[in-house]
């Protein structure tokens, strides 16, 4: 294979650029050309590419975002967009494309390969819902940014004995609302992997903690489950306690990222090249149990995403 692409798809992550400077410099060690591609699968059909070196992808690595731009792209989505993307491709000579993104961007891929493009998609989101990987690049840098936030809104609610119902993102996945529940004690975490019950979930642990003395609380929902302003009001009026909102929002999908999504996102990087080198197309790959792996792009996405049940449970035993 002589010449490859990169873009990026979808939301952004933290990690992005970190993956996308592997890929380059991974594919220029292995003798290829490499493409970027701005604004996803937008920038395929509009034939809106540069050609990289390595220097192009200096000074990125601890960049949050996306350098490329990235887009959700209704014109791709449709079998004469992926054909025209493909002939695109075909004429500019790009053979092989690193995709990452989400499992959105991954059907992109997968009708990319069926039109004869040898594709790897790169898992990069915040939500770590990507059921092939154990973590997604960006969730690392989403998790600890989330706990920061939470942390400050903490010592407020502290100072004034009140509580405060905190919503994190997700997209119906709850990786994010239990982790960062579990790391700033929240006393109640809503996840929509449970069915939740408002007076069992939220008032009863609250006052089981006023009890035993406690005068603030932290709730963390997942986004797209709730009316946060109606269930603040709700909790106030069953808790008798001030309570406030705070809708964390895109702040979670900025900043630069942590170790971990460097490290996993360099590695993920290099590791898609190699794919391509070896002749591979239309994978996904993955972490699983610190190992990076690799699966069929339609079966990695029909793997059903595990919740770790368990945790919650943890998690709504000690946070008192
Ligand atoms: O997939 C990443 C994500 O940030 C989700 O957590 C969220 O539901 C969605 O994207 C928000 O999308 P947008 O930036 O288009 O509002």
């Amino acid at each position: 294979m002589k010449k490859i692409a990169v873009l990026t798809s979808g939301g952004d992550a933290p990690g992005m650029n970190a993956a996308i400077r592997a890929v380059v410099r991974s594919g220029i060690a292995a003798g290829m050309e490499v493409i970027g591609v701005r604004r996803g699968y937008d920038g395929l059909l509009d034939n809106d590419v540069f050609e990289m070196d390595l220097r192009s992808v200096s000074n990125i690595l601890q960049r949050g975002g996306t350098f490329l731009s990235t887009a959700r792209s209704p014109r791709f989505n449709t079998p004469a967009g992926v054909k025209q993307a493909a002939r695109n491709c075909r004429q500019m000579g790009i053979e092989g494309l690193v995709v990452i993104g989400g499992d959105g961007s991954f059907k992109g891929a997968r009708d990319l390969c069926a039109e004869g493009i040898s594709c790897i998609g790169l898992p990069g989101t915040i939500d770590n819902d990507i059921s092939c990987t154990d973590y997604t690049i960006g969730y690392d840098t989403a998790l600890n940014t989330a706990i920061e936030m939470v942390d400050r809104i903490r010592d407020t609610m502290q100072s004034h004995d009140r509580c405060c119902i905190v919503e994190v993102m997700g997209h119906h996945k709850g990786d994010l609302a239990l982790n960062a529940g579990l790391a700033v004690g929240a006393v109640a975490i809503l996840v929509p992997e449970e069915q939740y019950n408002i007076d069992r979930d939220i008032i009863a642990p609250i006052k089981r903690s006023q009890k035993l003395g406690k005068h603030h609380f932290i709730i963390v929902v997942s986004e797209l489950m709730v009316d946060i302003e109606a269930l603040c009001k709700e909790v106030e009026r069953k808790i008798g306690v001030k309570t406030r909102s705070c809708v964390l929002g895109h702040v979670q999908r900025g900043g630069s990222p942590t170790a971990r999504d460097r490290v996993l996102a360099s590695e993920m990087g290099h590791y898609a090249v190699q794919l391509l080198v070896q002749g591979k197309s239309c994978r996904v790959v993955g972490i699983k149990n610190d190992q990076l792996v690799n699966y069929d792009i339609t079966e990695g996405l029909a793997i059903p995403k595990e919740f770790n049940h368990e945790l919650l449970r943890v998690a709504r035993e000690i946070s008192i």
